[in-house]
């Protein structure tokens, strides 16, 4: 933690001022928490404000690809529909398609329905149904800066039961985002998301959760959501992450499709749903980036 850095040199952020005006009091109190055994952020976790100028602009993309989905979506269309929007969207600004050969994934876009946790991947086979329940997951690279948000979509008449569980999930975010301040902990927006899933009878996916985004598609911290408050990475201003928890109607447990090595199913089929967030830690709490 910048030991060597001489009060008169320039700040490790890159912001040009001395370190002693910049980041030393930043770096104590980072320290102090370190000290009481405490999960601290690294430096490179904290984003300096060029660098979120850019990403927003990635994240303005990422967005209008979601509102171009909100508004086409319908029943009959096909995953693959979804995929070409996103395509669409993101050549007309210059933008590529996170997803797209990310880890060999094939698609520009997940797309997953009903008992699909995440990972869908976009077919012409695969049609919205009347009914179905749908997270589109979208992500931006924009001039190198990466963002990421997914939405809930409805198709048709969807059962009580099933907007019950998109709308709790939705809330669960926007209760995790509460907690989002400096000097407060992952674990304390963990808990807040787990406690409210629980309180509806649902349960939270151990195995996958969110993220560090920006620089990279995936960064650290690693970001859970069946964690307890007070517990987990300190929150710094500059850190930047996403809130995504997959809460499922019945059990947590989950498996990936052998046939394609991507999706994701909840175990005993039930029901999941996932919203996803960009949030960005400021001085006195927290900004929404993507949605
Ligand atoms: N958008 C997903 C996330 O939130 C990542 C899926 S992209 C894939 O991390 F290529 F891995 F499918
Ligand atoms: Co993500």
């Amino acid at each position: 933690m910048a030991k060597k850095i001489g009060r008169n040199d320039p700040c490790w952020c890159g912001s040009g001022k001395k370190y002693k005006a910049c980041h030393e009091a930043f770096d104590r109190k980072i320290e102090m928490f370190k000290n009481q055994g405490h999960k601290v952020p690294a430096h490179k976790m904290i984003k300096t404000p060029e660098q979120i100028a850019l990403i927003k602009e990635s994240a303005k993309v990422n967005v209008e690809c979601l509102d171009v989905v909100a508004d086409k979506i319908c029943v009959g269309m096909s995953t693959e529909d979804i995929n070409r929007i996103i395509n669409e969207v993101c050549e007309k600004h210059g933008a590529i398609p996170a997803p797209l050969n990310y880890e060999g994934f094939p698609k520009s876009v997940c797309t997953s329905i009903n008992d699909a946790v995440c990972h869908g991947i976009p077919s012409e086979d695969e049609i919205l149904q009347d009914g179905d329940i749908i997270n589109v997951d979208c992500s931006t690279i924009l001039n190198g800066y990466f963002s990421d948000s997914s939405r809930m979509f409805m198709l048709g008449n969807v059962s009580d039961e099933n907007k019950k569980l998109v709308e709790t999930v939705k809330e669960c975010v926007e209760l995790g985002l509460k907690e989002v301040k400096p000097w407060g902990f992952l674990g304390d927006m963990g808990q807040v998301i787990n406690d409210h899933a629980k309180a509806a009878g649902y349960s939270v996916v151990r195995e996958i959760g969110g993220h560090g985004v920006g620089i990279e598609f995936h960064e650290d911290p690693w970001v859970s959501y069946v964690t307890r408050r007070g517990t987990d990475m300190l929150m710094a201003p500059g850190m930047m992450f996403t809130i995504e928890p997959m809460v499922n109607m019945g059990a947590p447990d989950v498996f990936v499709d052998s046939e394609n090595d991507w999706t994701v199913y909840t175990e005993d089929g039930s029901m999941s749903a996932q919203w996803e967030i960009q949030v960005l830690v400021t001085e006195d709490g927290h900004e929404v980036i993507s949605w």
